[in-house]
């Protein structure tokens, strides 16, 4: 559990559309975590179908694709302890239904085709995640401390 562990966050078309990117990017900064990489986009079936390869075959994969098409995505990396395991408890479990009140999820959404966020769910499948959405790499820099913050 390296303090250098790194998660890929990604806000939905419907978390754009619905204008809650700035609450889900707070509440992983206030949380603490620190912010290595962003960028908005909009991406193509081939990268989504890459994203999603282990849910080839599932019976809503296609709508998931059609749905993650439909606009644009805001791609993140955030950077602190344990923070892949804890950016999913953040999110809150897949299905808004099961997740609980305090959680992204939790609070902003009703339909698990339409949960606003997505979290990896392992360090290896979170460097995957980072190669695929972030090609060109993450932004690298020190916070710096100073004596009076606790
Ligand atoms: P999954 O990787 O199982 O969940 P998570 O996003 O929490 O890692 O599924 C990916 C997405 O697929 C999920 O966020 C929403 C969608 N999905 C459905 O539309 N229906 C379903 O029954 C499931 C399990 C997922």
């Amino acid at each position: 559990m390296s303090v250098k562990e790194q998660t890929y966050i990604m806000v939905k078309p419907d978390g754009v559309m619905r204008s809650i990117v700035g609450e889900i990017i707070k509440r992983f900064e206030t949380k603490g975590y620190k912010l290595v990489a962003l960028k908005m986009a909009v991406p193509s079936r081939e990268h989504l179908e890459k994203h999603y390869e282990d849910l080839n075959g599932r019976p809503f994969f296609a709508g998931l694709i059609n749905y993650m098409a439909s606009g644009p995505v805001v791609c993140m990396v955030w950077e602190g302890r344990n923070v892949v395991l804890e950016g999913r408890k953040m999110l809150g479990a897949t299905k808004p239904s099961e997740s609980a009140l305090g959680t992204i999820r939790g609070d902003f959404c009703i339909d698990v085709g339409r949960n606003v966020c997505h979290g990896s769910d392992a360090v290896e499948s979170a460097q995957k995640e980072i190669a695929l959405w972030f090609p060109e790499g993450l932004c690298e820099y020190e916070k710096p401390t100073v004596s009076w913050v606790y």
